[in-house]
């Protein structure tokens, strides 16, 4: 039997023979190029996996590169299951951005500053953070306006997901993973009811164990249907009048907005049911633009540089969907919701383990597969 059960040693053939002809065969199949599916890759390249990421697009181009790059790590806003993994993620990124940057020899804007969240109601009565006076909030912040409501201080980073997802297809590319782009995975093909291996609409690949991590794409891919929906964000992206006239992150009801280091200034973002549409409205832009310069009156004549929506992959208990499946050989790593960006690291890490059959470092029961069955 050539499926290796744990880890990948030297026993790994690159090619089986199948029906009497010899075909190229990946230890991992990923279906899926954003940040889940890439960080996955280069996890499994240095255990030695041969690895091929099927991309229906571009890599990086879907909620990755839509994301706006919080890495969100508080009760005030993460779900109590979630949280010992956005932790343990929000603790992997420095090390994991330094080495993207390394590897690739691209930046990727990670940013330490935290963020000023003006509190509902509802998140108000959560506490445990530092509560900053108004005074306080203006000497962080000098150009905000006065929010008259409750404000914390959230220790917490930021990172550009465009600039990270690109440093990860390279960092892949240099590490060795292969890449189909433009074709969609339409089912994973079985034999005796184990994967091995996937159908495009114009081809097959052979791949020892295959893992969904197709986003909002996944629930579309023969023969488990994981309940994935698209959760649509609309954003915009403004020039700031000076490069650091906002340093932290502001998370306010209306809006968030996430500085960049070159200047620019992420505004988001919508949280909408509307299928697979990516068009932006220009009402709700104006609206999102016009609730930056109530935080920061000093945007008013900012200049919009892009405005775009991503698809966020959603499940129904906005819980990622992470394990094996009941198909033997066949994985899913998906329904990051919002945030995909903040848990790849801890992902990678995880899958990785559940993919060689170790035990991951967390418990990933909250997130199995088997919950919607
Ligand atoms: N992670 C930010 C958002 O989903 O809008």
């Amino acid at each position: 039997m050539i499926f290796p059960t744990k880890g990948f040693g030297a026993r790994n053939p690159s090619l089986i023979s199948l029906y009497n002809f010899h075909v190229k065969t990946w230890d991992v199949i990923l279906i899926g190029g954003g940040i889940i599916g890439l960080s996955l890759a280069i996890e499994l390249r240095k255990h030695r996996a041969t690895v091929l990421v099927i991309e229906r697009g571009e890599p990086g181009r879907e909620a990755s590169h839509a994301a706006g790059g919080m890495l969100v790590d508080c009760p005030l806003e993460t779900a109590a299951p979630l949280q010992s993994l956005a932790t343990a993620s929000a603790r992997m990124y420095p090390e994991f951005a330094h080495e993207l940057e390394m590897e690739s020899g691209m930046k990727v804007d990670l940013r330490d500053q935290g963020a000023i969240v003006f509190a509902s109601d509802q998140n108000a009565s959560k506490g445990a953070h530092s509560t900053l006076l108004p005074a306080a909030v203006a000497e962080l912040e000098p150009s905000l306006s006065d929010q008259n409501c409750a404000a914390f201080y959230v220790k917490e980073r930021s990172v550009d997901p465009r600039a990270l997802t690109a440093a990860a297809v390279k960092t892949a590319k240099n590490r060795g993973v292969d890449f189909s782009s433009g074709d969609p995975v339409t089912k994973v093909n079985l034999a005796h009811g184990q994967a091995l291996g996937v159908a495009t609409t114009k081809t097959s690949f052979a791949g020892h164990k295959v893992v969904n991590c197709a986003g909002a794409w996944a629930g579309e891919i023969a023969p488990e249907p994981f309940p994935t929906r698209p959760v649509k964000g609309q954003m915009l992206c403004l020039a700031m009048p000076t490069r650091n006239l906002l340093k932290h992150v502001i998370r306010s009801p209306k809006a968030y907005l996430i500085p960049r280091s070159d200047g620019r200034l992420l505004v988001g973002a919508t949280v909408e049911e509307a299928g697979f549409d990516k068009r932006t409205n220009p009402d709700t832009i104006q609206r999102l633009h016009h609730a930056a310069i109530e935080l920061v009156p000093k945007f008013t004549d900012a200049r919009i540089l892009e405005d775009w929506a991503g698809l966020r992959p959603g499940t129904p208990d906005a819980l990622p969907i992470l394990g094996a499946t009941s198909t033997p050989g066949y994985y899913v790593a998906t329904g990051h919701y919002r945030d995909g960006i903040l848990l790849a690291p801890i992902t990678a890490q995880v899958m990785t383990a559940a993919i060689e059959g170790r035990t991951p470092e967390q418990d990933l029961s909250p997130f199995s597969p088997a919950r919607f069955s």
